[in-house]
């Protein structure tokens, strides 16, 4: 049955240009949202720009800027990144549009006439890398462990969010679904969270101390705390609050991706305000690690921030769309470098894929014409192999969001393939006058093609759509046949086309050395 299926991914900062921690999360929501198209689902995925709060207000004054305006300038990077990455975004939300400030104060009222928010005095500290408050044990040697700054002391009259309140429901959420929060790990810490037990939060600001937000809904004096604002994206980018509320029923509950340390933010305080504002909690909070740069956390003070924009003009996007499905499990962090990069090009898609590609295309356009010979017999050791192994493999690793796991079944198939023809040595066959078995051989290797073609699409798009229109078949429907039709997998689909050839993977200019 298809499936209605909402992804998004956190909205950055719109404070700074994307760096490849922004990437890696947009590449990781791409993939995902691909990979349910090619199910057969209809995908609406989202993503944007958090564009409020203190922090771009900060970084827009240092550059003498309106934060409008720089947050503008930010945001449009982000669009930008998304388009050239090949990223396909069904829509791209800033927080400073119309659409989100009026969505994000219905949603305050909702939550208001729940009675959820009161006012109170406060004193905090406030952390504004983190945009949020921390107590004495969030901190190492009185600094945010992550920005190691000294937070600010912040003395307000705010308003609160009844969080306590939603205590037991939350409990209940995460017992009666276990999935609710991915990875495992990821959920336990949230359940581990829960059980010290949730405190009401602050989620405004006094207006005059801080003018960037959304207005408070009938209190001028104040504006919405950036979180509470943001969070409602993932909704009002769906029509919240707006005459037409389709797209949300038809969406929501849907699938919110982020990194690991905006959990707590989307597996307690998101589900809470949704229940408050009457609303179903996510689908599933699905939490990824951190991309390190040469073993190093990326930072300005150390000058190894890897600019997206700056790699494709280095590397071809769709070796680098690999490099970061194939190297950085979802679950772990792990680490970007330009040798491991190289060494995954050269191994897997130079000599890998492309090589088998060119090895099969060169040897119909030699032995039978350029035409893909039609055959009669099933090849049931290789049918047997997708049918039993390698799909269902990769199909249970892209539902787990291992993406490196599903592109490692792809290769090991690759690697069949490879073997299949050193054992059968087609060039003895064809010096034997053995036609029709290099017919069956050929016939099963473009197949085969086509397979690695449909498996390796969410994540190398264009190389499939080569591949495919290389052996003569037209539309991206025909080479979704496998996962439309499970009952029917090494069909005779690929028989009688003639095929043009395809260059995959071209040898690299020698890296560029870098002296400094
Ligand atoms: N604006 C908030 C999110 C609000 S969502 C309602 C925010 N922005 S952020 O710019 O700091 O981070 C955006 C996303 O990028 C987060 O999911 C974060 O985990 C991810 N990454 C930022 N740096 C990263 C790495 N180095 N590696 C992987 N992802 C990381 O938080």
């Amino acid at each position: 049955m298809p499936d209605n299926f909402f992804i998004s991914t956190a909205i950055p900062y719109a404070n700074a240009e994307p760096h490849i921690g922004h990437l890696l999360e947009f590449l990781y929501a791409d993939t995902m949202a691909r990979y349910q198209r090619l199910l057969g689902n209809e995908v609406f995925f989202l993503t944007g720009t958090d564009e409020h709060g203190q922090k771009v207000l900060k970084t827009a004054r240092e550059f003498g800027m309106t934060p409008g305006s720089y947050a503008e300038k930010m945001s449009a990077l982000f669009q930008n990144m998304a388009d050239q990455w090949n990223i396909t975004n069904n829509d791209f939300i800033r927080t400073t549009e119309d659409r989100h400030r009026l969505g994000a104060q219905k949603f305050w009222q909702s939550v208001q006439q729940s009675g959820d928010i009161y006012k109170k005095a406060y004193t905090g500290l406030y952390c504004v890398g983190c945009e949020s408050f921390k107590t004495e044990k969030d901190l190492v040697n009185g600094k945010c462990s992550d920005h190691l700054t000294v937070p600010e002391q912040l003395t307000e009259e705010n308003y609160f969010f009844r969080l306590s309140r939603y205590q037991e429901p939350l409990e209940f959420l995460f017992e009666k679904n276990p999935h609710f929060v991915h990875p495992e790990g990821r959920s336990r810490e949230m359940v581990n969270m829960l059980k010290s037990g949730l405190e009401d939060v602050s989620i405004s600001r006094v207006k005059e101390k801080l003018p960037w937000g959304v207005p408070v809904p009938g209190d001028d004096a104040q504006v919405m705390y950036v979180w509470f604002d943001a969070l409602t994206n993932y909704i009002t980018a769906l029509g919240y609050g707006s005459a037409d509320e389709s797209l949300l029923r038809k969406f929501w509950p849907g699938v919110n991706m982020v990194g690991k340390e905006i959990n707590r933010f989307h597996s307690l305080l998101w589900p809470a305000m949704l229940m408050a504002a009457g609303l179903e909690p996510p689908r599933q909070i699905a939490v990824h690690g951190w991309i390190t740069v040469e073993g190093q956390k990326m930072s300005k003070t150390i000058g190894n921030v890897v600019n997206p924009l700056a790699l494709i003009e280095e590397y071809p996007l769709e070796a680098l769309r690999y490099f970061f499905m194939r190297e950085i499990p979802f679950d772990n962090d792990g680490d970007f470098s330009r040798a491991k990069f190289l060494e995954r090009y050269q191994g897997d898609l130079a000599n890998g894929l492309g090589n088998l590609a060119s090895r099969v295309f060169s040897m119909i356009d030699k032995y039978t014409g350029g035409v893909i010979p039609e055959v009669e017999n099933v090849n049931h050791e290789m049918s047997d192999l997708l049918k039993h192994k390698i799909w269902p493999a990769y199909q249970a690793a892209m539902s787990r969001w291992r993406f490196d796991q599903a592109l490692e079944e792809a290769w090991k198939f690759v690697a069949y393939c490879d073997q299949l023809i050193s054992d059968r040595r087609p060039w003895v066959m064809i010096k034997d006058g053995r036609a029709s078995e290099v017919d069956d051989l050929l016939y099963y290797l473009a197949e085969a093609l086509r397979h690695i073609a449909t498996m390796v699409w969410p994540v190398l798009p264009e190389t499939a759509e080569k591949i495919i229109t290389a052996l003569g078949l037209e539309t991206a429907i025909e080479f979704a046949k496998p996962l439309a039709e499970l009952s029917q997998w090494v069909e005779l689909t690929v028989g009688n086309k003639t095929i043009a050839s395809a260059q995959l993977f071209p040898r690299l200019q020698a890296p560029k050395v870098v002296v400094s």
